[in-house]
């Protein structure tokens, strides 16, 4: 299978960004964990962040070009307010789980509602970075049953 794994912005900033909130670990750590995990599984896999709206809709939009099965997606800020990131979800047809590190329905009030999660085919939120390879054995989940109709 080919999965990317796409985060939005601020989260380059893993690691010393409100530690309290989002961990201690690096995006480089978090990504070198989950690619021992695609490796060993032998999935095709890449790895992108960007801090700007257009770039991340433009690599979803690469994402079916690149016939990509599967996408783990971190949005970020983006989650609560981004119909454009929506729109891109839905355009591509690519079934995509949205991640986040914190628990986003406990938080301020404007984190509970994602306009992305209608678009994608589950959510994880509030299991660190262990939300990341939870995403990516749903969608290996999700992609295997697929198959199997
Ligand atoms: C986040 C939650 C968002 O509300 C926030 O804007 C982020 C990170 C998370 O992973 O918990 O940047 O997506």
């Amino acid at each position: 299978m080919k999965i990317w794994i796409i985060n939005g912005p601020n989260l380059n900033l893993l690691g010393t960004r409100e530690p309290d909130i989002y961990g201690h670990e690096t995006l480089d750590t978090i990504n070198r964990r989950i690619q021992t995990y695609l490796i060993d599984k032998k999935h095709m896999y890449e790895f992108y962040q960007s801090n700007s709206e257009g770039a991340l809709i433009d690599k979803i939009q690469e994402a079916r070009e690149e016939n990509v099965d599967g996408i783990v997606f971190n949005p970020a800020a983006y989650t609560h307010y981004s119909y454009a990131l929506h729109d891109a979800v839905k355009a591509v047809s690519i079934p995509t789980v949205e991640v986040h590190l914190s628990a986003i329905h406990s938080r301020e009030a404007f984190r509970k509602e994602s306009v992305i999660a209608p678009a994608c085919i589950g959510q994880v939120s509030g299991f660190g970075s262990n939300g990341y390879l939870l995403g990516v054995q749903a969608l290996e989940h999700h992609l295997l049953e697929e198959k199997q109709k």
